[in-house]
């Protein structure tokens, strides 16, 4: 049986084709100032996906992968928040700025959400100078002097997450919203979103299921009506710091973007020293030290993943999803490691026999509540493999690198660079063309050991 999925026109035969053809998806979501995340389901920049794209387009242009992430910094607040996402002048998405009202609180003339996302930025930021750096010539100059210039404001977003959502010295960030953690229905949320309930909410008439024309691989319309509680919670707040812990019903210690900042404070501290900021790179050493301690603090001995914490109850989520595997990103426990990575390899994720390709899902596989088509609740998100197996190899793992890009490439050659895929089938779901996952296309083509990794 021939499914329309399966015959992209002209099928990718290689890998230089895959090349051209994710080089294709990003030149076609640019809008000239800023690549869409993607054509249609989301026409703006969103914060993540925005440091993505950015190292995917610094394998065909640095100055452009910098232009991308100067264009996320325009919009960054005066807190030092970056928000989670930068409008365009599209319409057609919701919600749009007016749902949020940040007006005032967003840079004059920026239109922007008023929540962020994993603090991807700097990780990516490092690779691309490096990259940079390895080119030479003036494109190695320009990168070096992006980094200069632009390293007190990463100092700053890193600094409001450690001060406005981890001040307690937990080490784990907290999030007000599932769509800060860049995940936004993964079973993880499923105990803190049962106990949100909208109470007066403005009416709401979603897009997102007009593009999304099979709406099970989407959010639940009960799920988008606590998602957009939480953001008139937030707005009626005004967004403040100060108010938000006692304002909102959705308050989780997220150990994935913990894991995220945990790099990324390292990342930026060898920045830092590299680019004329030496002075900083301590305090970033110790912010990276405290938030990789928080998330080696939340692993199940019984299980062996990593946990959220619901900060309004104080339980531990213990779910088996892919945030479970945070301690990959951040730890420097050498035991932690081995033992993540043995679990990574299981049935219960890669090892599954079933799998169309053996990279790891959303949620495990043997989950009983699996939802294999459905946004977090199942699939696998060709970003994420990404993120994690650099991870990986940066702490010397080249083995399962190479497993997982060699995965990771058969996977994508289909061509459609869905957003996230069937687990079993190998199907593209949700948007195609997802600007995201042309980036880590590149990325993984270009293969360059030794980039963000010395
Ligand atoms: N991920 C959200 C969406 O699906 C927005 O942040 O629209």
């Amino acid at each position: 049986m021939s499914l329309p999925w399966q015959n992209p026109e002209p099928p990718i035969r290689d890998p230089a084709g895959l090349r051209t053809r994710a080089r294709a998806v990003l030149a076609a979501n640019d809008t000239g100032t800023m690549v869409t995340a993607a054509p249609n389901l989301y026409p703006h920049m969103w914060s993540w996906d925005a440091a993505f794209v950015a190292s995917g387009l610094s394998t065909v242009s640095v100055p452009r992968a910098l232009a991308e992430l100067s264009i996320l910094l325009c919009a960054q607040w005066a807190s030092g928040m970056i928000p989670h996402i930068v409008f365009s002048s599209a319409a057609g998405y919701f919600p749009g700025v007016d749902r949020w009202r940040t007006e005032g609180a967003s840079p004059p003339g920026v239109k922007s959400s008023g929540i962020c996302q994993p603090p991807v930025h700097a990780t990516l930021l490092r690779r691309i100078v490096e990259r940079a750096t390895a080119r030479g010539g003036d494109v190695a100059a320009l990168a070096a002097d992006f980094a200069h210039q632009s390293l007190p404001k990463w100092i700053r977003w890193h600094g409001w997450l450690r001060n406005a959502r981890a001040g307690d010295g937990s080490g784990l960030v907290t999030i007000y919203h599932g769509w800060e953690s860049g995940m936004d229905n993964s079973p993880r949320f499923d105990g803190p979103y049962s106990r949100v309930h909208p109470g007066d909410l403005e009416p709401f008439v979603r897009t997102d299921t007009r593009i999304v024309e099979d709406v099970s691989q989407r959010p639940s319309d009960e799920e988008y009506a606590r998602y957009l509680w939480l953001v008139q919670q937030m707005a009626d707040a005004r967004f403040d710091d100060a108010r938000l812990p006692d304002v909102v019903d959705f308050q989780v210690k997220d150990v994935f973007m913990s894991a995220a900042l945990a790099a990324a404070n390292e990342d930026l501290a060898v920045l830092a020293e590299r680019h004329g900021h030496g002075g900083e790179a301590a305090r970033l050493r110790e912010w990276a030290a405290e938030f990789r301690e928080g998330v080696d603090g939340t692993v199940d001995p019984a299980t062996g993943l990593a946990r959220d914490r619901d900060v309004l109850t104080g339980e531990w989520i213990g779910l088996p999803t892919i945030a479970g595997f945070a301690p990959l990103i951040s730890s420097a426990d050498p035991e932690m490691r081995a033992r993540q990575s043995a679990l990574v390899d299981s049935e219960a994720w890669t090892g599954d026999p079933r799998l169309a390709f053996p990279l790891p899902a959303s949620t495990s596989t043997v989950y009983p509540d699996l939802r294999p088509r459905q946004y977090w609740r199942g699939p696998v998100w060709p970003v994420m493999n990404w993120y994690l197996a650099t991870a990986l190899r940066r702490h010397g793992d080249n083995e399962r690198y190479a497993r997982w890009r060699e995965a990771s490439l058969a996977q994508l050659m289909e061509g459609h660079f869905g957003e996230y895929y069937e687990p079993f089938t190998g199907e593209p779901l949700g948007s195609w063309n997802q600007s995201w996952t042309a980036a880590v296309a590149l990325e993984w083509l270009d293969d360059a050991p030794g980039i963000g990794e010395r």
